[in-house]
């Protein structure tokens, strides 16, 4: 038998500082990592204890991916999701998928079938299939941020989000994921996102690619940040192989990290690698994970700004 661990995220971006964020956010988070981690503690697969971990951060609306997610420029919620197992190394996924409360339920369903990643229209007659009721995941919160960059006219590229702020004044990303080492020393990596918010109709989000979510027998990986950021380093597939090929999971992290910051990019990711070791890096201000190491559960949320890797 093998120790269970958990690390969730819920987005990364800058300083939530004084804005009365931090406490609220680490109660949110650590509510969820414990409720993962008696799920997998109770005998649940690595993918099961992922799927509720994504359902939860989905139905938070603190964070920007099921309900509580941005806005795209026309005013719609379309909204990414995959799942996968690193046992069978198997990828799933929904991109820019409506009206659903949980997209990772769609990814889970997809996880036995031949075509794994469906877009936009597969992804809603998906959803008809399965008899998913449906779901507004619009708040209003969301709605009036979109209407204020309306009011502006547009002129920022992405919505200013990250869990919650009633004033988000600076640029912002996010988007959730769980991974679980299980007790069998399975692994399953999960991603779940409403995009960069203000998005041109059809972009489509890293989250629902091996770039956002990525993991093998060996390891697990979930970004978070700009999706263009994440594709560009390929990172949960970069972290993921060089772990295969012998890294340790630290090492993968301090070298796909470094490569990212001298690139300029602005993105977190968290990880499991099958000994057990947990790790989370980012190049942006924040990092908003938590983890349960067997022992107790830790969090990044007051990590200095800039490129920083650890592990708990
Ligand atoms: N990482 C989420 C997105 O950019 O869509």
């Amino acid at each position: 038998m093998v120790q269970p661990k958990v690390i969730i995220h819920g987005g990364a971006g800058s300083s939530l500082k004084g804005k009365g964020g931090v406490e609220i956010v680490r109660r949110e988070l650590r509510g969820i990592v414990e409720a993962v981690y008696s799920k997998v503690s109770a005998g649940a697969n690595a993918r099961e204890a992922v799927v509720l971990g994504c359902q939860l951060l989905e139905d938070n609306p603190r964070f920007n991916a099921g309900k509580g997610s941005v806005l795209q420029s026309d005013g719609q919620v379309r909204m990414s999701a995959s799942l996968m197992d690193g046992t069978t190394q198997r990828f799933s996924g929904v991109i820019n998928v409506s009206r659903v409360q949980h997209p990772v339920d769609l990814a889970a369903f997809l996880q036995s079938c031949d075509d794994r990643v469906l877009s936009e229209t597969g992804s809603a007659d998906l959803a008809r299939e399965m008899a998913l009721p449906i779901f507004d995941p619009l708040t209003d919160l969301r709605l009036r941020e979109w209407m204020q960059e309306r009011d502006d006219n547009f002129q920022r590229s992405m919505a200013g989000v990250i869990a919650e702020s009633e004033a988000p004044e600076t640029a912002r990303r996010g988007t959730i994921g769980v991974v679980v080492l299980d007790s069998q020393g399975q692994i399953a990596a999960g991603t779940s996102t409403g995009g960069k918010g203000l998005e041109r109709i059809g972009r489509v989000s890293d989250s629902a690619m091996p770039a956002g979510n990525y993991a093998t027998r060996f390891a697990g990986i979930s970004c978070t940040g700009i999706g263009e950021d994440i594709i560009d380093e390929c990172l949960a597939a970069k972290i993921v192989i060089r772990v295969t090929d012998g890294l340790s999971i630290a090492q993968a992290f301090e070298k796909s990290f470094a490569e990212a910051s001298e690139n300029r990019r602005d993105l977190g990711a968290i990880g499991i690698d099958h000994t057990g070791a947990i790790a989370w890096g980012k190049t942006s201000d924040v990092l908003l994970a938590a983890y349960h190491n067997g022992e107790a559960i830790g969090d990044t949320l007051e990590l200095a700004p800039g490129t920083e890797t650890g592990f708990g």
